[in-house]
């Protein structure tokens, strides 16, 4: 049977490849999407899952809009790297689809209390300020999780948006110790991992070689977006992040990685959304998380390239 997933997403390029992988895999059954203020503001995010959906023909996919700021603070965006519309790289249409008018923390919240408890998947790959809303606001929800598999954190590779701190974490800190504290089931995709599944030219190139419009705009998303990150860390390709998260719900075996404890830190101007790993169990303190550490990359864009070919 299918896995149940709601992808939480601030779109972004590399949350568009993972929205589109999910669409691409019938061994996923995406239940909706739900958009939080990440990389640029909601309105811009929500619009963009809207033109992903529409790339890949799937106008029936319900997009709820959620929350326009982190649980507490200023919301801190990533235009320098995603580009003025998050989705800088290759024009789309303005999107016709409709937007839900349901706020994406109450369909969370009504999805779990009424699938099966145990049966969804949550998969957040932004600020995850609509789920640490969501527990705060309906603590029932926890113990109804399958579980979450999610992109963020760094800890062997530092951070990315500061010397300790990763961008998704980093942005709502507060909602990530929630996400943590709760007993749920979690899977962290960190930039440990992502930094490792690169692009290249010959990849973008077979992306490109789909030879379909959905194809030419991932290879133009991925050129725009590794421009940005050749210059930053010198590699010859830059990273793909989000769909990571997607990629090891299809394919576990891809990666490798350790149960252990991960804590956050919310409150320190120096190492604000650090992810603090207890890589070697130094400590007494529960493991919570499965870390994710290595990755075949070869064997993840294979994948990757082999379904988007499939939507068309
Ligand atoms: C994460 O931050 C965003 O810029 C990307 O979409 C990804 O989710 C990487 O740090
Ligand atoms: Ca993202």
């Amino acid at each position: 049977m299918a896995e149940k997933i709601i992808i939480d997403t601030d779109p972004g390029q590399d949350d568009a490849f993972a929205i589109l992988l999910a669409l691409a895999s019938p061994e996923i059954e995406l239940l909706g999407i739900t958009t939080v203020a990440g990389n640029v503001p909601l309105s811009r995010t929500t619009e963009n899952a809207r033109k992903i959906c529409e790339l890949a023909g799937r106008t029936d996919v319900a997009i709820h809009p959620g929350c326009d700021r982190p649980m507490r603070g200023a919301l801190v965006t990533a235009e320098h790297v995603h580009g003025k519309t998050g989705l800088d790289g290759y024009d789309l249409p303005d999107p016709a689809m409709p937007v839900s008018d349901l706020h994406g923390v109450d369909f969370l919240i009504e999805t779990l209390r009424r699938e099966p408890a145990g049966t969804v998947t949550l998969c957040p790959l932004g600020p995850l300020t609509n789920i640490g809303t969501a527990l705060s606001r309906a603590p029932d929800i926890a113990g109804r999780i399958r579980r979450i598999v999610l992109m963020g954190g760094g800890f062997f590779e530092g951070g990315n948006i500061t010397p300790a701190a990763e961008f998704n974490i980093f942005v709502d800190p507060d909602a990530a110790t929630l996400v943590l504290g709760a007993g749920i089931e979690v899977t962290i995709l960190p930039l440990d991992v992502t930094h490792k599944v690169l692009t290249s030219p010959e990849r973008i190139a077979a992306i490109r070689g789909i030879g379909t419009r959905l194809g030419q705009a991932a290879a133009g998303w991925l050129e725009f977006f590794e421009r940005f990150d050749v210059e930053k860390y010198g590699s010859q390709g830059g990273p793909l992040h989000d769909p990571n998260v997607i990629a090891w719900l299809l394919k576990p075996n891809l990666y490798d990685g350790r149960l252990c404890n991960v804590e956050i830190e919310a409150d320190s101007e120096l190492t604000r959304g650090m992810t603090v790993v207890d890589w070697w169990g130094v400590t007494p303190r529960e493991k919570n998380a499965t870390w994710i550490r290595d990755v075949d990359d070869a064997g993840f864009f294979a994948l990757l390239t082999e379904r988007l070919a499939r939507l068309g």
